[in-house]
């Protein structure tokens, strides 16, 4: 809005005096590259494109392949998203900052031989729930991998609030800028996906499908199948300590007192104590 009376201010005294001209389109230049440097620039649908073309997407069939520690190392930032069903709808922002981000981070100079490249990724959580589960991914998040020179993968997750993340605060992350993923804690958890035990023992995908599963069933369902286990449970204790198991589950509540007159004969003193256990 201001420029447009600085540029009529100029335009008249262009005129009158030699070598405005030049010092007119140093300033245009440079306000040009303030304009980019100062996200966002308003190229949304650049900035998709730019990213389509450099972001590799992570699925449970090639993640192994690209996040896997690698000679030469390599740098990477996976952007986790997701959509109606995974984000409650409110990870448009944080896409479409990523996406400005992208465009940002894929100009940064190359890197210098001895330091790992960076490489940019994303798993969309819509469509890759088992992975996501799997993971324990909440979105948005940025999941920053390093390698160690250890060999361990340093992985930091970096959450963003939904609807005030910023490019900076992606575009900040990587080592190439300001290494900001050193502000947060190393995840060390089993559920790392290189170097965590659930990994380890190659479980990744049947505890995926399991937590999924469980997240799946209606809860209708799942009520049912923990009533019935625990009952299968209780009957067993009780088989335990009183011999028979007769109709153990839920009933005795009316009768602490009254062992059932069947296991009575047989065992009148356990009956007692597992009735006063039911309680
Ligand atoms: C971000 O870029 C991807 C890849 O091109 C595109 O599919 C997606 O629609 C973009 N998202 C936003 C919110 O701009
Ligand atoms: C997500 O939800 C919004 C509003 O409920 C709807 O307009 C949109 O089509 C949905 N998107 C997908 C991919 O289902
Ligand atoms: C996210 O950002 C919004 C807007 O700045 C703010 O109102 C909200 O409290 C933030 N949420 C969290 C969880 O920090």
């Amino acid at each position: 809005m201001r420029v447009i009376p600085l540029l009529a201010l100029s335009g008249a005294a262009m005129t009158q005096q030699p070598g405005v001209m030049e010092k007119m389109s140093a300033w245009t230049s440079n306000f040009g590259a303030q304009i980019f440097n100062a996200f966002p620039y308003g190229l949304d649908a650049g900035a998709s494109a730019v990213a389509a073309q450099v972001v590799q997407p992570l699925n449970m069939q090639n993640w192994k392949a690209h996040l896997w520690p690698k000679s030469p190392p390599e740098e990477w930032m996976v952007f986790m998203t997701g959509g109606n069903k995974t984000c409650f709808g409110r990870c448009e922002h944080a896409e479409a900052t990523w996406n400005k981000s992208v465009a940002y981070l894929s100009a940064l100079p190359k890197s210098s031989s001895s330091e790992p490249p960076l490489r940019l990724g994303s798993v969309d959580c819509e469509q890759n729930e088992i992975l996501c589960t799997a993971w324990s991914a909440g979105v948005p998040a940025i999941w920053h991998f390093y390698p160690n020179p250890s060999g361990a993968t340093d992985l930091r997750i970096i959450r963003f609030n939904a609807s005030s993340v910023s490019t900076t605060n992606m575009t900040s992350v990587p080592s190439k800028t300001d290494s900001r993923y050193l502000k947060y804690t190393p995840y060390e958890g089993w559920l790392h996906p290189i170097d965590g035990s659930v990994q380890k023992f190659g479980l990744t995908v049947p505890f995926g499908y399991g937590l999924w599963l469980m997240g799946a069933l209606p809860s209708w369902l799942m009520m049912l199948v923990v009533s019935f286990a625990s009952r299968q449970i209780m009957n067993r204790r009780m088989g335990d300590t009183m011999g028979g198991g007769l109709g153990a589950g839920p009933r005795p509540a009316a009768g602490g007192a009254a062992p059932p007159p069947a296991a009575a004969p047989k065992a009148a003193s356990p009956a007692g104590k597992a009735g006063k256990k039911k309680r």
